[in-house]
């Protein structure tokens, strides 16, 4: 599998962008597969491509990817990675295909098959799908195929871009500043750390103790960890929350978790984000939730709806950074 190589250093945090745009390998399976400058240089990227959006066809990418065409391979629903992809591809001049996911992800064909034919057709793919090891199935039986993670049970890469834009945006700068994020260690959890320790965004984690994060997954944020940022595992919420700057809630039952859905809901009582948990916070700490959500349960809708939640910032910025994720791996940087 190629791996990220990166060109030049970004030395400040925001703003001002790279002379050589760092370069991002042929996979994005997780947040672990850029390098902390390709991250941040994908971050500022996707912040210009937010201003130049108003454009349109006159934005300086609206051709950077023409000739190319992005595959979306979903086994499972989604509304903002999947719309989010579509309509980036397009803003870049690319076109996108979406093959039913009972021919493409089923059990028709060997997914390496699949993956052989796609490379020939389209230069990426983005898949949603459950194990992780599915993606390196796409990535061993090809050699040209780009291939993006757009969620799998262990990491929700393109997810973490989105928090870190949106908090960047907040704040001017992340470093130092800290996330509590309260609830189960999923996918969100997992790609959110990794792209926090890169960028020096310290972490609270609150979990019920047999829904905390991996410690392999742990281990593996600590080694990108700059600026000394720090996570630790908790399991009280409010000690997690206490002069937080953010506070990040996600579903207690993830796609596929369903048949285990009465037994999480019982064990994550106590870890629903409300008003009086976010006074814990920071005064002007700002809810976070990947959405979709589920009011009553894991946040309560004053919360969700209430003047700190930024979930729709979120949401919007799905769109610019997955463009920006797409230049970097396609080369249309060279365009901006
Ligand atoms: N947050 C997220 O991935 O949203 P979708 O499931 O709608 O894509």
């Amino acid at each position: 599998m190629d791996t990220i190589s990166d060109t030049k250093s970004v030395s400040s945090e925001d703003a001002v962008a790279p002379d050589v745009m760092p370069r991002t390998g042929r996979t994005y399976l997780s947040v672990l597969d850029l390098s902390p400058e390709a991250l941040e240089a994908c971050l500022t990227l996707a912040a210009r491509l937010k201003r130049e959006r108003h454009l349109g066809a006159d934005a300086p990418t609206a051709r950077a990817l023409r000739g190319h065409s992005l595959a979306l391979l979903f086994d499972k629903p989604s509304l903002r990675t999947r719309t989010g992809f579509e309509i980036a591809m397009r803003e870049l001049g690319g076109n996108v295909t979406c093959p039913p996911s009972a021919d493409a992800l089923g059990t028709r064909e060997p997914l390496a098959d699949v993956a052989r034919s796609l490379e020939r057709w389209v230069s990426v793919a983005a898949i949603r799908t459950s194990e992780q090891m599915r993606l390196r199935e796409f990535v061993e039986a090809t050699t040209r195929l780009r291939i993006v993670n757009a969620l799998t049970n262990e990491e929700h890469p393109c997810q973490a871009l989105a928090d870190c834009l949106t908090v960047r945006e907040r704040w001017g700068a992340v470093r130092g500043r800290t996330l509590a994020y309260v609830g189960d260690g999923n996918n969100v959890a997992a790609s959110l750390t990794h792209a926090a320790m890169m960028l020096g965004l310290n972490l609270r984690l609150a979990s019920p103790k047999r829904f905390a994060l991996p410690e392999a997954t742990l281990t593996a944020a600590r080694r990108v960890a700059r600026h000394g940022a720090t996570v630790v595992q908790l399991q009280d919420p409010v000690e997690a929350v206490r002069g937080a700057d953010a506070v990040y809630a996600d579903v207690w039952t993830s796609m596929g978790q369903e048949a285990d859905q009465t037994r999480r809901r019982a064990a994550f009582q106590g870890y629903r984000v409300t008003s009086a948990l976010m006074a814990e916070a920071n005064d002007d700490a700002v809810f976070m939730h990947c959405l979709p959500a589920h009011r009553g349960e894991e946040v309560d809708a004053d919360v969700l709806e209430g003047p700190r939640s930024v979930v729709f910032d979120q949401a919007e910025n799905r769109l610019h950074t997955q463009k920006a994720l797409l230049l970097m791996m396609l080369g249309g940087t060279d365009l901006c």
